[in-house]
């Protein structure tokens, strides 16, 4: 017998989706598209001008269009060898990570492509290290409240985020997160179960707050003494960003792992691990890998951005009008009431706001004025390092009529 009912329709003929971007909609773009740079400028189709206090996110310290950095991409590039595994030697990678290795406390160096990776690579790298220490359950990764360390497995399970854990939830298994105190890091600290504790000098997505220096020194003498590795994410605050080449010179201590990234080739995706004598020894042939990290075009374009980044004018340059910029924050502040708090060093600022961040960035982007926030309330100030008290000027005034309309 056949049925009379009607077979049910196939369900998307009737169901009106939204069309979707091709690029998966993970974030919320502005709507112009941008197509050219030039020094701490972007330029949308339409040939509006915006002054970028962003960055890419404290990637492209340098600004755009650096000619040191296109020099020596064109260099890279007539090698005609951009690419070549790290199967084979280069003469970038290993100039790159001989600079590292006499400019830090590193031994040796690790190359990858984003801080994430950087960051996964050192959790992995505190696990072997720890097979060797002769506790057979030595493995758990330490990262403190307000952190974050990137969206991957290893990574998202250490970032203090709800909103970015909670729909990947279990999350990687032996990895804690702790209140950024002494006290309680002296509990749970066990030598026998805990490979790595893992901290932002300054945090960066975690609303820029700066990690008090106590409380870094302290982890420092408490990881040492129970025989546990610190690794300090400078993904964000390194190279530069805070006034000096390294967040952790100014505190005092010197880390077992160290995570770079953002600006490391000014734009080209690099990231790296530095790691001390112990952790290097651990690590054998076949430990880890990664089939782009180092290749030479980015480690050429490294080498140049790195000694750029660490020259002590430019780190003057960094912490002069850095300190002037955040007085501005604060007359900002004082002359519209609607700020509750500014933090930050060098030219990395985060300023809460009592209205939500993203209306103030809106409003700034329609005056020409790129922003980003760190948190619902925060706005994060990461201009390229090469900019002017000028041009940081012009923004302030663009700031404070966003905050204002
Ligand atoms: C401190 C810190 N660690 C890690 C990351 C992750 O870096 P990436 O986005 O390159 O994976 C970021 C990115 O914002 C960061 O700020």
């Amino acid at each position: 017998m056949t049925s009379t009912m009607p077979s049910p329709a196939p369900t998307t003929a009737f169901t009106a989706t939204p069309a979707l971007p091709a690029i998966l909609g993970t974030y919320k773009r502005q709507a112009p598209l941008f197509v050219r740079g030039d020094g701490v400028y972007m330029f949308d189709e339409h040939g509006k001008q915006y002054l970028d206090l962003v960055a890419g996110i404290a990637v492209t310290s340098l600004g755009h269009n650096d000619p040191g950095v296109m020099n020596a991409m064109q260099e890279a590039l007539a090698t005609g060898l951009i690419h070549t595994s790290n199967l084979y030697r280069t003469a970038p990678g290993e100039a790159l990570a001989q600079w590292f290795v006499d400019h830090s406390f590193a031994s040796s160096v690790f190359f990858a492509n984003s801080g994430a990776e950087a960051n996964e690579g050192a959790f992995k790298f505190a696990r072997r290290w720890a097979k060797g220490t002769g506790h057979a359950a030595k493995h758990e990764i330490i990262a403190v409240r307000g952190s974050f360390h990137g969206r991957m497995p290893g990574t998202l399970a250490a970032t203090d985020r709800p909103a970015y854990r909670l729909p990947f939830r279990p999350l990687m298994g032996g990895v804690t997160i702790v209140e950024r105190e002494l006290d309680e890091l002296r509990t749970v600290l066990d030598p026998e179960t805990a490979a790595a504790v893992i901290v932002e000098p300054i945090q960066g997505e975690g609303g820029v707050r700066v990690v008090d220096p106590e409380f870094l020194r302290g982890v420092r003498e408490l990881t040492r003494e129970r025989n546990v590795l610190l690794i300090l994410d400078e993904i964000q605050c390194g190279l530069g960003r805070t006034g000096s080449f390294f967040a952790h010179e100014q505190i005092g201590i010197v880390p077992d792992m160290l995570t770079i990234a953002k600006p490391l080739a000014n734009g080209l995706p690099m990231g790296a691990i530095l790691v001390n004598d112990a952790v290097a020894r651990a690590m054998q042939p076949g430990d880890h890998g990664t089939t782009f990290g180092g290749g030479p075009l980015l480690a050429h374009v490294a080498h140049h951005v790195v000694q750029r980044l660490s020259d002590p004018a430019m780190l003057q340059h960094v912490r002069e009008t850095g300190a002037w910029f955040g007085e501005q924050l604060q007359g900002i502040a004082d002359r519209t009431g609607q700020v509750r708090a500014i933090r930050g060093k060098g030219l990395m600022w985060g300023m809460d706001v009592h209205e939500p961040a993203a209306a103030i960035i809106g409003r700034a982007f329609e005056r020409g004025l790129l922003l980003v926030s760190a948190g619902e309330h925060t706005l994060r100030f990461l201009p390229p390092l090469v900019i002017t008290k000028d041009e940081l000027a012009a923004g302030l005034v663009i700031l404070e009529a966003a905050m204002q309309a």
